[in-house]
């Protein structure tokens, strides 16, 4: 049986905003702390890890671990149109150097759901020159990148299209949300379950991504990618034809985009079936996660399995699963099915170069920060961290190259 390849990546993933604190220039800032913002919580400081991010990639160092995906903020870099700092994309090397000198092989996300406020306020992806000024962010940080391996352009675009197409929607419905609330939780699932996302911004995204894969082909030796997140749906007896249409438009045209490119990343967290309305939202079950998703450790190895298909056969690299639990044991569990499902679809012919789970820290889970998805408990006022036994415990999978 096909094992896991000797330089298979083993590590923990953050975005910038839900880590670092005071993104003050990026459109989710503004959100989070407008006067009527419909967010329970805001960024604030997070988890200060703009300054500790060292901190953070010593605890994953020392735990066993050899890689770890983080992400350059636009919004820092390129706070005002056309103004660029050169002590940002400093920053952002520090962070490169530390982490090749821990030992960890850096996954860079070039944009993970914040855009700097100006680009959002004047069209965002939608503007007729959004390809060319992510273009000429990505040409501002090539230096920054030197060394790097894996680069992911955009985060999730599904998740993009998904948003806008229903973002008043989302957004009132997150003011609502408390994860206590099983109502609230069902009814913005129930909302979420209806929604088909905008594919015209869809159509953008991949080509921005297509001009964004050609400009760090050009400035870096770095594989390139994007993230795909994946609802591992799967249909129902008799909607065999919904199904298609919904796994289509949520994230078999990205998956199929992907094409071409170094690799893909693989997201997955949970499962839905697809029925005649659509996906069935995540009904309340003992079992539902702190998001109210349902608990799946198998959704990684369906969607293993899809972007093997979908893309072409290209490379994938998981760049996020995991489960927002207060209970690390479980957190144990889930990782250890999910990774299970991960290496039967290795010992399968399927090329999967690493395994990265969401999340390093508990953090901001946009709009919340009662989700914990984090390997590493942080103190929000002290800001200590405190790691959890998942930590040691997948650090010793990646010790040992695998499960057993
Ligand atoms: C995103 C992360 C997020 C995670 C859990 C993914 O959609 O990339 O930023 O925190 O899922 O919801």
């Amino acid at each position: 049986m096909a094992g896991l390849r000797e330089d298979f990546l083993w590590g923990a993933s953050t975005s910038p905003h839900q880590v670092e604190g005071n993104n003050v220039n990026a459109d989710w800032w503004a959100l989070e702390n407008a006067p009527d913002s419909p967010l329970p919580d805001r960024s604030g400081d997070a988890n200060d890890s703009y300054h500790r991010y060292a901190q953070d990639m010593g605890l994953l160092a020392e735990a066993g671990l050899n890689s770890y995906r983080f992400g350059f903020e636009w919004a820092r870099i390129e706070p005002a149109e056309g103004q660029f700092s050169l002590a940002e994309r400093d920053h952002y090397r520090r962070m490169v150097d530390t982490a090749l000198e821990l030992g960890l092989k850096p996954v860079v996300t070039l944009q993970h759901f914040t855009l700097p406020r100006w680009f959002a306020e004047s069209g965002g992806w939608k503007r007729p020159d959004a390809a060319e000024l992510f273009a000429r962010y990505i040409e501002f940080v090539a230096p920054a990148l030197r060394d790097v391996e894996w680069v992911c352009t955009i985060n999730e675009p599904n998740m993009l299209a998904v948003f806008a197409s229903v973002q008043d929607t989302v957004m009132q419905m997150m003011g609502a949300l408390d994860a206590d609330d099983p109502e609230q939780k069902a009814k913005m699932a129930a909302a979420l379950g209806h929604v088909s996302p905008d594919q015209e911004l869809g159509e953008i995204l991949a080509q921005v991504h297509r001009r964004a894969v050609d400009t760090v082909r050009r400035t870096t030796n770095a594989k390139v990618g994007w993230t795909v997140a994946q609802q591992a749906f799967t249909p129902t007896p008799g909607n065999e034809d919904v199904f298609e249409r919904v796994h289509r438009t949520w994230e078999g045209f990205y998956l199929e985009a992907a094409r071409g490119d170094d690799f893909v990343g693989v997201q997955a967290y949970t499962s839905q079936p697809v029925e005649a309305d659509g996906p069935v939202p995540h009904p309340a079950h003992p079992d539902n996660t702190l998001t109210g998703w349902a608990y799946r450790p198998d959704a990684l190895g369906i969607a293993l399995r899809r972007a093997w298909d979908e893309a072409g056969g290209i490379p994938l690299l998981v760049t996020e699963n995991g489960i927002a639990t207060d209970d690390d044991t479980r957190r144990i569990a889930y990782t250890a099915e999910a990774l299970g499902h991960l290496e039967e679809a290795v010992a399968d012919g399927i090329d999967v170069r690493g395994y990265l789970h969401w999340s390093a820290l508990d953090n901001y889970e946009w709009g919340r920060w009662a989700p914990t998805f984090g390997l590493i408990a942080v103190d929000r006022e002290t800001f200590v961290r405190t790691p959890k036994p998942s930590l040691a415990w997948l650090g010793a999978c990646a010790r040992r190259g695998g499960l057993k």
